[in-house]
């Protein structure tokens, strides 16, 4: 199965999608984390894209589409595949449709109160990427993952300006996804307000699993 994932900045998208490639075995790609272990490994892509995830804003799309095209072209990717934080513009969609037929847009529902609570409380692990969260989802043991041992922090662009530039973001270029996928009936909306284990109910109701 070929899925989208579609939402504000802290939907639960990569939370949830932790969850689903379980159920639909097929690999979760995500062009956040794609771009973050750029940034990390210090590569020619993480050095042009560092300053302008830390703002908030959103990487071009030639960069993006590129990245995203080689990636759905490796072996892995052709029995299906969680596509999560692509496309983000129309531009991006456009370009997706010309190389992959997606076979649903799961548009995570959520009001902004619930995005901003999860962002501002949002704690990653520096080596593997796990989510946790400083209230709904601790790690065992304070500052330390669960998974792999790895260093959790806060991300850079989980401060609050750029918290605020990426809703600015979403509304502006974003969200007129979710127009653009129902036209084509595509469209698949998922309550994602409620706790992680309720979502992935929400989810597996949506897609009839
Ligand atoms: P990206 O990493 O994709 O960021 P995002 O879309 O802003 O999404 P997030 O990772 O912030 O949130 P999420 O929805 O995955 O929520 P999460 O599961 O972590 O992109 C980062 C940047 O890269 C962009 O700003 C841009 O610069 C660039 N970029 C990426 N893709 C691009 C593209 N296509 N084009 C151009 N630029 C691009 O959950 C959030 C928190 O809530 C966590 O703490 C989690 O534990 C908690 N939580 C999750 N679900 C629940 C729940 N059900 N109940 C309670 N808590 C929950």
């Amino acid at each position: 199965m070929k899925l989208i994932f579609l939402g504000p900045p802290g939907a639960g998208k990569g939370t949830l999608a932790a969850k689903a490639v379980d159920i639909l075995k097929v690999p979760h790609i995500s062009t956040g984390v794609i771009f973050r272990s750029a940034i990390a490994a210090k590569s020619p892509l993480g050095l042009k894209v560092k300053a302008i995830i830390d703002s908030g804003k959103l990487v071009d799309d030639e960069t993006t589409i590129e990245l995203v095209k080689e990636r759905l072209a490796q072996g892995d990717a052709q029995k299906g595949y969680i596509l999560d934080g692509f496309p983000r513009t129309i531009p991006q969609a456009e370009a997706l449709a010309r190389f992959s037929s997606a076979d649903k847009a799961v548009n995570f529902d959520i009001p902004d109160s619930a995005v901003l609570e999860r962002l501002s409380g949002r704690r990653v692990c520096r080596k593997c990427g796990a989510n946790y969260h400083a209230v709904f989802n601790k790690p065992k043991t304070a500052g330390v993952c669960d998974a792999c041992g790895g260093e959790i922090y806060v991300r850079e662009d989980d401060r609050e300006e750029a918290i605020r530039k990426r809703l600015e973001v979403y509304r502006e270029q974003t969200a007129p996804l979710i127009g653009f996928y129902r036209k084509k009936g595509l469209l698949l909306d998922v309550d994602a307000s409620p706790g992680a284990d309720e979502v992935v109910g929400n989810f597996r109701k949506a897609l009839g699993l």
